[in-house]
């Protein structure tokens, strides 16, 4: 049995999750990262070719994707459930739906209320991790039942919550918030992210932008090396709606922000998004043009490695960073 919450709850080696990405993590990326120990998941679109708006299509698609990750790996794995809002919950129905007849081990559940799926998903033995962005909403999650929170701070890639809150501040407020097992993202990308996350009080830790970055995800090439071209503050939190969402920046979030400031109708807005989405950026490689959801992390990232190497490495270098840590700290306290 594992001393740590997060890999016995999981039933993995590693406490690394992938995160889900739209477009980007497909069956290829969840089951190297989950063969290598970690958990991978599995994100909307990831693995299509096309947009669908068709709810019994979708539905398919993430049938075909999981049978998929089973042909290529016997590792646990999750599956993103994107709850949504009003009519936009006819998607995730399905794919709650689908998930419990596929007998999926674990959900990853976001942008939505915890009390709209949780119970339905453990009555069908599925365990339930739940994205927050405030303390008070990992609360509100772990009295729906969920069985771990994620907390998303403020340099996480693609849509965050509606706060400014960062991992930093974030995690140990949400680790004091709540008894159920924590998970930290936002911003981290190797073994010191992880060796601060816990030291923050998180059981393991969430992570996108750094397998966005990696052989085996589904992200057009020129994404990846723009990504690595990328330095410092080479990310831009924009408004979406009620939510903030962090963007690599380029072209695309140059015109949005531009947009969104001069006060442009609501329908200009959605158009905009609709023609310079993840799909054009991903799928097309219009990485100039299209927006690309990125975390502040990018600085980070300098080289596209094997998905299983990045849980490899970061397992390796814990023992070295902790002693580092260590000697750098023993002769003060
Ligand atoms: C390209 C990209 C696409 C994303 N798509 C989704 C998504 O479909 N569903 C979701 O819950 N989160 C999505 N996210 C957010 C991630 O799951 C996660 O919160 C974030 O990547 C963690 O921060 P990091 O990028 O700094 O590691 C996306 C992030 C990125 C970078």
């Amino acid at each position: 049995m594992s001393s740590n919450r997060i890999c016995e709850l999981l039933n993995i080696r590693y406490p690394i999750i992938q995160a889900p990405m739209n477009w980007v993590s497909g069956p290829a990326l969840v089951a190297a990262v989950s063969s290598a120990g970690g958990l991978g998941t599995l994100g909307p679109n990831a693995g299509s070719s096309d947009i669908t708006d068709d709810v019994e299509r979708t539905g398919e698609r993430i049938r075909q994707r999981i049978q998929t990750i089973r042909d290529l790996t016997d590792a646990p794995f999750a599956v993103n459930i994107v709850v949504g809002f009003g009519e936009d919950t006819k998607y995730s129905e399905k794919v709650v739906q689908v998930l419990i007849e596929e007998n999926v081990p674990v959900a990853v559940v976001s942008v939505g209320s915890p009390r709209v799926y949780t119970e339905r998903l453990k009555n069908a033995g599925i365990t339930v991790l739940h994205a927050v962005s405030t303390a008070e909403h990992a609360g509100k999650a772990q009295a729906a039942g969920v069985d771990a929170v994620i907390c998303e701070g403020y340099e996480a890639g693609g849509h965050k919550g509606i706060t400014e809150l960062t991992t930093f501040a974030l995690t140990p407020m949400v680790a004091d918030a709540v008894d159920i097992p924590v998970v930290a993202g936002g911003g981290i990308t190797d073994a010191r992210g992880v060796i601060a996350a816990m030291a923050l009080g998180a059981d393991g830790v969430y992570m996108g932008s750094r397998f966005m970055v990696t052989q085996q995800a589904e992200s057009h090439q020129s994404v990846k090396e723009a990504i690595v071209n990328g330095k410092d503050a080479c990310t831009v939190s924009i408004p979406k709606g009620k939510m903030l969402a962090r963007d690599l920046k380029n072209h695309f979030t140059e015109e949005y922000l531009k947009l969104h400031e001069s006060g442009a109708p609501l329908e200009t807005i959605i158009d905009f998004l609709e023609q310079h989405s993840q799909y054009h950026s991903q799928l097309l490689g219009k990485a100039g043009e299209a927006e690309i959801c990125c975390g502040q992390g990018a600085g980070l990232i300098d080289d596209i490695p094997d998905a299983a190497e990045v849980v490899e490495t970061i397992a390796k270098d814990i023992s070295t960073r902790f002693a580092e840590l260590v000697k750098r700290m023993k002769d003060f306290f």
